[in-house]
């Protein structure tokens, strides 16, 4: 078996948790979640977890690796807030079984909604080691919340910006852009965002809806254009007011970038656990991703070839401010054409920067991601 060869590092640091329950499932997401019922509920979730955690040391050793010194953990959902105390309980249970520990340099994140959790909870959750924290705001327009099939209220949403300054402890807020009816409301996104700023969050997240064609508000999504000048506008803003724009949909103050989405970004090791989580395990050529199948403790598996890896590697890296360095595409007969590319890419107002032999994009540039790799692969660079 090709992955067997692969020689990977010893200790993975990553973590990503996936919590599969919502109170209600809103009508644009594709994320895998349920609303917990008797017949599949916490302690269900447990039960496959416990399951899935004896597969994933398989997995690891037969690697030659285990979990250790967690520098980051993710989890996501879902809504996991409403794992409530419960969770935080099961969390440590499960470190201290792992033999593994939260420190105060590791970033532990968890995602929380409005309307799913208490001063208590939080407090549980800081006590179990949790210290970041990524609420799902989606929009401060209280037009928008139905829409979306939110079923939180403005009201819930500024509770919980407002226990988060008070506690000044990090934490992410998360928004969506090209929203339904965005055009004929005249939705004020920099208005909203203006709010949030006062809740002093150290990092937003700007995804741009994506839809599939049954999508109940397929006919009223604004147009490419529009969506393209929305994005445009907040990126400025939120440049402007001290974020760096770090990657196609993250921004944050300098410093706080989320050390957990640069693993992914990097193509470092992250493993996962709970349904639907996906794990990558880096090697020295190549890598192994798997995915946990929903209902068992199963996984999809995928193995990256080298050249797999690489194609990954350029269009992750061209995703983050960190951006490519140009001489990893070199040594092949195409040097002339990748210049010419990246002289065409800067008049186009794609590229942020180009020093020390990197490219990094700009926001027009992150915004076209998927043709400046057409690019690369129409003059075979890549
Ligand atoms: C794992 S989801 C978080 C779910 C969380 N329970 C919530 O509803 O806020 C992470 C983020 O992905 C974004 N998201 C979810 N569905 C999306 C979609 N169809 N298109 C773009 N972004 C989406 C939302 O901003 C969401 O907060």
């Amino acid at each position: 078996m090709e992955d067997k060869k692969i020689k990977i590092e010893d200790e993975v640091k990553s973590l990503y948790i996936h919590f599969p329950f919502c109170k209600h499932i809103c009508n644009y997401c594709d994320f895998y979640k349920r609303v917990p019922s008797e017949a599949y509920n916490v302690s269900s979730f447990h039960n496959l977890f416990n399951e899935q955690d004896v597969v994933h040391e398989r997995i690891l050793s037969t690697r030659g690796l285990k979990l250790g010194g967690l520098e980051t953990l993710y989890i996501g959902g879902g809504t996991p807030s409403l794992w409530g105390e419960e969770g935080a309980r099961f969390l440590e249970l499960f470190l201290r079984k792992k033999g593994l520990e939260l420190n105060n340099k590791g970033e532990y994140t968890l995602e929380v909604n409005p309307g799913t959790w208490t001063d208590k909870v939080i407090s549980r959750w800081l006590k179990a080691g949790i210290n970041r924290f990524s609420v799902g705001v989606q929009s401060l327009d209280e037009r928008f919340l139905p829409i979306l099939d939110r079923v939180h209220t403005l009201h819930e949403s500024f509770e919980l910006l407002d226990y988060f300054k008070g506690v000044e402890l990090d934490y992410s807020v998360d928004f969506m852009l090209g929203l339904p009816n965005s055009e004929s409301l005249q939705r004020n996104v920099l208005e909203e965002l203006d709010k949030i700023l006062f809740y002093k969050p150290s990092h937003i997240s700007l995804y741009i809806l994506t839809t599939k064609e049954s999508y109940i508000h397929q006919k009223s999504l604004p147009k490419d254009d529009w969506i393209a000048e929305e994005y445009l506008k907040v990126s400025n803003f939120l440049i402007e007011r001290g974020f760096n724009h770090y990657e196609v949909s993250n921004f944050s103050l300098p410093g706080k970038e989320s050390k957990h989405n640069l693993r992914y970004w990097s193509l470092d090791s992250v493993a996962a656990l709970g349904p639907s989580g996906t794990g990558f395990l880096k090697g020295n050529n190549g890598g192994f991703r798997y995915k946990w199948n929903v209902h068992d403790s199963r996984v999809k598996e995928e193995v990256l070839s080298k050249r797999e890896f690489e194609l990954e590697k350029i269009y992750l890296s061209l995703r983050t401010f960190r951006g490519l360095n140009v001489s990893d595409l070199f040594g092949k007969d195409n040097d002339h054409a990748l210049y010419s590319l990246i002289d065409e890419w800067r008049l186009k107002g794609y590229l942020s920067s180009l020093e020390n032999e990197r490219v990094s994009l700009s926001p027009k540039g992150f915004l076209l991601l998927d043709s400046i790799m057409d690019d690369l692969f129409r003059e075979k660079i890549v």
